[in-house]
């Protein structure tokens, strides 16, 4: 761009009280208004972030180093950054925003970083996990929408540790997916099948995340919980988990993921269902009733609930595909 055809001031001279406005007014050039808007919040937050905590130049660098070898230690199976969101706390504060649920349906909480697209589909009454050292669970669930009408047809991803609190992607000499299954609900919103016992176990943290915990006195497990996602057109997609309650780490998840209507008592199964599910007597069981919100009932309330908190903070917003931007008509 012709820099005597842009509208703009000359840059120069920028102080700590007008260098913030000053960056916004060059990123206005951009003419994605929902881009602009996110950056310019963005640019302003960082700005009160450094004149706030009167940051300095060190910091800043050990920061900057800090995100560097957060982004070192990625690959193919290692999502640092998602922890990082993780135990900031953002990546439940963004699903929460994202994908608000209304009452009596289920809540969502955090993906981590050990989803896969690798899980084999599996018929009902499967055996998704293959420790031997496990301890046997028989889940039974149901999926239906807001109405108590059965979804049939969900897509269901299902994933869980082993009996070490280790995830399959986690073994550098695994031979294929284990711990993890797709599964879809029946005409009556049925599903099930075998499982091991959840285990707590902590996020990886022998790199920056751990390190950074370390130093800020918090541990870093999680409670013993299995992870689902559901995913049917025309429904609000949900990514959730379900939590054993009274686990040592039920309160002071390091990922903050866990909410009181996803922590569940498990129970035994008895000779009636022992003999129809085809397990032993007394082997653990695990039942939920997932309810899944349409997509047009999460989209309205997220409207609602954008609208409700600009409003609150003074800014004049109108919602665009489902994003706020200024309002400047
Ligand atoms: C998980 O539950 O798989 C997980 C979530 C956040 C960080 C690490 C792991
Ligand atoms: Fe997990």
């Amino acid at each position: 761009m012709d820099p005597s055809q842009v509208k703009i001031p000359p840059l120069k001279d920028l102080t700590i009280d007008n260098i913030t406005e000053n960056v916004i007014l060059i990123n206005s050039l951009c003419e994605d208004a929902r881009m602009k808007y996110v950056l310019e919040r963005l640019v302003t937050h960082l700005h009160d972030f450094a004149r706030e905590t009167r940051l300095s130049t060190k910091e800043w660098m050990s920061g900057l180093q800090f995100l560097t070898e957060v982004g070192q230690i990625c690959s193919d199976v290692r999502q640092e950054f998602i922890l990082l969101s993780d135990v900031l706390g953002l990546s439940l504060l963004v699903d929460s925003i994202d994908h608000p649920k209304p009452e009596g349906s289920t809540q969502g909480t955090v993906l981590g970083p050990f989803h896969t697209h690798e899980a084999q589909e599996m018929t009902a009454g499967d055996m998704m996990s293959h420790d031997p050292q496990g301890e046997p669970l028989l889940v039974l669930c149901t999926l239906k929408d807001t109405n108590g009408k059965p979804i049939e047809g969900a897509k269901i991803d299902i994933w869980e540790t082993d009996s070490t609190g280790h995830y399959d992607v986690q073994y550098a000499d695994r031979k294929g997916p284990d711990g993890r299954c797709i599964m879809y609900s029946d005409k009556e919103g049925f599903f099930w099948f075998k499982a091991i016992k959840p285990v707590p176990y902590p996020i990886p943290h022998d790199g920056p995340v751990g390190r950074l915990l370390k130093k800020l006195h918090r541990h870093p497990y999680r409670p013993s919980h299995m992870h689902f996602m559901f995913e049917k057109e025309g429904y609000d997609h949900l990514i959730t988990a379900l939590y054993l309650r009274n686990d040592p780490y039920e309160t002071s998840d390091a990922v903050f993921g866990v909410k009181n209507t996803l922590v569940v008592d498990l129970g035994k199964v008895d000779a009636e269902l022992a003999k129809k599910y085809g397990v032993p007597e007394g082997t653990a069981l695990l039942t939920y009733d997932f309810v899944l919100v349409t997509e047009a009932d999460s989209n309205a309330l997220r409207d609602k609930n954008s609208k409700e908190a600009l409003d609150k903070l003074g800014r004049k917003v109108k919602i665009v595909n489902g994003l706020p931007i200024p309002d400047l008509d």
